[in-house]
Formats: structure tokens, sequence, C-alpha cells
């Protein structure tokens, strides 16, 4: 942007998915946004099912640059997207969009490798040669599994109540390294993991996903795609077993974010100073 441009409208993006209200994609980008220096736009939209092309459609039509794309159309913004990053490819899923000066339409997903800086920089737990254990074989394990595989891991184990699931995505990864699918029973031959992430949907229900408890060692950090004011169900249940380091996912939402920041705008915000607003926020609003 020159001095002239001085008047002209900050660049615009947006978080699309439904439902939308409470989504702190707003609030972190905006703080990214003052923190770098950045001009620009960020507003939630809420989306009807089956009226993604639309939004997106008429979002590039009035000038926007770029788009996170939240539950439940990360499937359809992989239709739309013209090009894919290898991420998005592998995770059949997008969460993040931008759009080309040349028209096309380029899809990323950044929720793995939002996960993996999240365990490496905040978290100073190295993933190579760890043994982990993914509950779940749903749409946010699926997103994750390139860039933890690409960490190079000992080996991954994926349980997921319906076993045919969790064996189908294990095949699909296999040519990145040792992964296998199985049902929560077999877990009780497999001893203790590194590193247990819970991609199940439980913690919504505060229910708990059929682990054993054999699984965990006090050494096994426990890491829950979820968050909330307080530790998660699965967190309290595995500090209860005696593991000490027990993680939600809010350090997730926000290098995700930062992620897809850094595609549109070229910069990496500062990542930590904006985990701690919006986990004061969080507790504040409770
Ligand atoms: P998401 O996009 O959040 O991954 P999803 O694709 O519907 O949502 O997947 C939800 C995952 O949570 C699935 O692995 C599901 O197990 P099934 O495939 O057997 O249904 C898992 N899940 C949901 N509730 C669960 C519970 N109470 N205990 C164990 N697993 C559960």
């Amino acid at each position: 942007m020159s001095l002239l441009d001085f008047d002209a409208p900050p660049d615009s993006y947006a978080v699309m998915g439904n439902p939308i209200a409470h989504s702190k994609s707003p609030t972190i980008h905006q703080l990214f946004a003052k923190q770098t220096g950045q001009r620009l736009a960020y507003q939630a939209i809420l989306v009807d099912l089956g009226g993604l092309e639309n939004a997106v459609g008429n979002f590039v039509g009035n000038q926007g640059k770029g788009l996170n794309i939240t539950v439940p159309f990360k499937e359809d913004a992989y239709r739309l997207a013209t090009t894919l990053s290898k991420r998005a490819r592998r995770a059949e899923a997008v969460n993040t969009l931008k759009f080309n000066a040349d028209g096309s339409l380029y899809g990323d997903n950044t929720d793995g490798v939002g996960l993996v800086r999240d365990l490496t920089q905040n978290h100073g737990l190295e993933l190579e040669n760890k043994k982990i254990l993914i509950l779940g074989a749903g749409g946010a394990v699926k997103g994750m599994l390139e860039p933890i595989m690409a960490s190079k891991p000992d080996s991954i184990v994926i349980a997921n109540r319906t076993v045919t699931k969790a064996e189908r995505l294990a095949i699909a990864f296999e040519d990145m390294g040792t992964i296998r699918g199985c049902g929560y029973e077999m877990l009780n031959e497999m001893g203790g993991f590194d590193l247990i992430i819970n991609g199940t949907a439980a913690s919504l229900k505060g229910e708990l996903p059929p682990v054993p408890e054999s699984v965990i060692t006090p050494e096994s950090v426990c890491y829950d795609l979820m968050y909330a004011t307080e530790p998660t169900s699965f967190m309290q249940w595995c500090l209860q077993l005696g593991a000490h380091n027990c993680v939600d996912g809010l350090g997730m939402l926000v290098e995700q974010a930062a992620e897809s920041f850094f595609l549109w705008r070229g910069i990496y915000p500062d990542t930590a100073s904006v985990i701690e607003k919006i986990r004061s926020a969080l507790i504040a609003n409770y």
C-alpha cells in the first residue's frame, strides 16, 4: 500500500461456518493485525448449509482477500479450491482460502501444523521418535495427520469406536510412516504412549472415549483438541491417572490462525501473547 492508498478500504477477511457466533477467529486476527501493523478487516459470517459456494462467490465479488472455513464446510471448501497445498490434499479438507489476483482459489489446511506448532513450540515436545496415540478417526483427526506424520514419530496408533474408520485412515497415510488403526480394546496390549491426542467429539458432551488406563504413564503428554474454561473431562481423567502434562486445544486454535495469517500477509505474528489474551478472556467471560 502506498500513501495514496490511505483512504482505500482495508483488506477484507472472514471466517465462514455454521454456527459461527462464538468464533474466536475475529478477535485472534484483529490481535495479530494490531501487533504486526497490518491494516485489515476480519468478520464472522454465518453461512446456510449448502450455501458455501455462493457465500464465497459473494465475498470474492466484494474484493475479499481470504477466508477461514470452519465446521461444517471444510470439505466443501476443499472442493471449491482450484489449487491445494499438499497437507490440504491429504486432509481432503480446507480451513484457509486465499484469493489470488489471477482468479485462482488456493486452499490450505493449517489445523495440523497448528497442532504441531503448539506441541513443539509452546509445550516443548518434540514429536520425532515418539509413540503417539490418536483417539478418534473423524474429520479433525484426518486434518492433522499429514503434519504429524511429517514430524517423523516412531509410530502412530489411531483408535476409534468404529474400527473400520480408524483402519481406513491408517491405510491412507501408511506411505508416510508406521501407522495402524484399531478399536479401543486393542490398546490394552500396547503399553504406554508418549503423546495421546483426543480427537474425538466426546469432550463436547463431557464424555470420555473408552481408553484403557494402561496407555497413560506419568510422562505421557495428554492433548485434547477441545478447550474450555476448565480442563476438559479427558484432561481431568488423565490428570487423575498421574499424567503431569495435560493440555487443551486453545494454543492450536491460535497457531492455526497464525499460519493462515502468514499465508495471507506474509508475516508471522507472535502467538504466545495472543494465546494468553484469549485464555484470559475465556476465563473472564465464564
Ligand atoms: P470431527 O469433525 O470433530 O472429527 P466427526 O468427523 O463427526 O467430527 O468425528 C467425530 C469422532 O469422535 C469420531 O471418531 C467418533 O467416533 P465414531 O467414528 O465411532 O463415531 C468420535 N466420538 C464421538 N463421540 C464419542 C464418544 N462419546 N466416545 C468415543 N468417541 C466418540
